[in-house]
């Protein structure tokens, strides 16, 4: 599986910690960046992250910056991108197995790097459950076309 990072000045190096412990697992791994501790607008790398799934070029993202919200803000922004902010791992397995979260966001500031690993690890193991939650997907791809619900 190819896995897509993002992070601002605030996730970088929490988004270093989380690809190398990516690589070792033997996932692919495309970085969008930051690639340093410089001052950065968050919304880029979100847009990044999102771009790259939206175009199939990463089947998973996880983004990062001070809280997580931010860049998860911005990449909710993408038709299609469906980005969780997560601080455990109950809300990344459900995120996944009943939303079909495509992002996992995390905040840097908010967790320290054993716990966002557990969290990666989780998110990126479970599976979308599908069959009602289906729907309920569905039905937020409705609101991103414009209709009414
Ligand atoms: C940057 O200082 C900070 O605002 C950013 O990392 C993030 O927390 C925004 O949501």
């Amino acid at each position: 599986m190819r896995v897509a990072l993002g992070a601002d000045h605030g996730g970088y190096e929490l988004k270093e910690a989380i690809r190398k412990h990516l690589e070792t697992q033997g996932f692919e791994v495309s970085d969008f960046g930051t690639h340093s501790n410089e001052s950065v607008d968050y919304p880029r790398y979100g847009s990044a992250v999102g771009s790259a799934i939206i175009k199939g070029e990463a089947e998973l993202g996880i983004i990062i910056c001070g809280t997580g919200q931010g860049i998860s803000i911005a990449a909710n922004k993408i038709p299609g991108i469906r980005s969780a902010v997560c601080s455990e791992t109950y809300s990344a397995r459900m995120a996944r197995e009943h939303n079909n979260a495509n992002i996992l966001a995390m905040g840097a500031r908010v967790i320290g790097v054993g716990l966002a690993l557990d969290i990666v690890d989780i998110f990126l193991k479970t599976e979308f459950a599908g069959g009602r939650h289906a729907n309920r997907v569905n039905l937020i791809s409705s609101i991103e076309r414009g209709e009414t619900i």
